[in-house]
């Protein structure tokens, strides 16, 4: 028997699940399983990268204090409370490993993203999951199950996969309901497709115990770059900094993040096309009888009869080079959660569910 033994928690961790991207045998694939943009990145952003990548040879800076001046500009925040990571997993990871360690409970809810456990065990914590209200966050439930070992309690808001989002007053109670010592962190990931909504940047800005989570991988198209930032008091982001690498990100990530920023038209662009492409969607799967709650985010959740329906919905739109989310690990087995992709695409998905509702398979 060998002595080698991982830390504890390492060996709970359910290794994460990406989507799908191919279909065995089908060539015309559209790809609406990881709430890509369609649109992919401005191609401002696009030449950035190419610019860059003439200057391979050198270090990158390490306080990214261009790029945090732009996230300053361009969210009204200040930049000396942001932190940079490589995706906002990678800012996540940094929260969980300076504020909970052995002994330690992080909360996240029933549908919530399947980072934060993982997230929780990486650094030993127990994760602790509590019921969520017909897909909502319900801050009570949260509340009620916080002790005097909650270090953080994670949401997304607006939440992945159900697409529902609660408002700034309940996160607000919620920070200040919860114990001494417990973090609240707003994960943004979908932030930019609700107008008007600024992610949790001024709830941030009046309490001590809130982080604020965002990305570059939905809105701006920057998935496959891989970078993401937190806004936070001070003093945590003096704590992050502590654990993050001096040489976190490329100088390749760092320019085209920037410059996906400043093409503030595009991104207003891709927000207005997913909110009419999602209307319709939403419309069009209500008219086949397969409801949805009201998205915030560039995705759907349709609910089927039960997982059979579900299942069978979506072997045959993989037939159809359709590739969605089985939800089934995040306690919706009757749901699928579908991207909003461009116009043919949402067409393209309708029509298929469409023939699958009708029998036409
Ligand atoms: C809710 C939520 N948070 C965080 C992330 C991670 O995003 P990133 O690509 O910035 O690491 C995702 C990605 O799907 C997400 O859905």
């Amino acid at each position: 028997m060998t002595k080698i033994k991982p830390q504890p928690g390492i060996m709970e961790i359910d290794l994460y699940v990406g989507g799908a991207a191919h279909v065995e045998g089908v060539s015309d694939v559209v790809k609406l399983s990881s709430n890509e943009n369609p649109y992919g990145p401005s191609p401002e952003a696009s030449s950035a990268a190419r610019r860059a990548s003439y200057e391979l040879h050198r270090y990158p800076s390490t306080d990214h204090a261009q790029l945090r001046a732009a996230i300053g500009e361009i969210h009204d925040v200040d930049p000396d409370n942001v932190i940079c990571g490589v995706g906002s997993d990678e800012v996540l990871q940094f929260i969980a490993q300076s504020y909970a360690g052995p002994g330690d409970e992080v909360i996240y809810t029933e549908h919530g993203f399947s980072m934060y456990p993982i997230l929780a065990h990486a650094c030993g914590a127990t994760p602790v999951k509590v019921a969520e209200q017909n897909r909502v966050v319900d801050i009570d439930a949260i509340l009620a199950a916080c002790t005097d070992k909650t270090r953080i309690v994670f949401i997304a808001n607006p939440a992945n996969p159900t697409g529902t989002m609660i408002d700034l007053d309940a996160c607000a109670q919620l920070a200040k309901g919860l114990p001494a010592g417990a973090l609240l962190v707003l994960d943004g990931a979908y932030a930019e497709f609700e107008a008007g909504y600024d992610g949790g940047v001024s709830l941030v800005e009046r309490s001590e115990n809130v982080i604020m989570t965002r990305t570059f991988s939905k809105i701006y198209g920057l998935g496959g770059l891989r970078i993401g930032w937190g806004y936070a008091p001070r003093t945590i982001i003096d704590v992050l900094n502590r654990v993050r690498q001096p040489f976190n990100l490329s100088t390749v990530q760092l320019a085209a993040a920037e410059a996906a920023l400043r093409d503030t038209s595009f991104t207003e662009k891709c927000r207005s096309d997913n909110e009419r492409l999602r209307r319709w969607l939403a419309t069009a799967l209500e008219d086949l009888g397969v409801a949805s709650d009201p998205s915030h985010t560039n995705f759907i959740l349709a609910r089927f009869a039960d997982q059979d329906e579900a299942d069978a919905c979506d072997a045959y739109l993989k037939t159809q080079g359709l590739i969605v989310r089985k939800v089934a690990g995040y306690g919706l087995p009757n749901c699928l959660r579908i991207t909003i992709g461009d116009e043919s695409s949402c067409r393209r998905v309708a029509h298929a569910i469409g023939q699958f509702k009708r029998g036409e398979t």
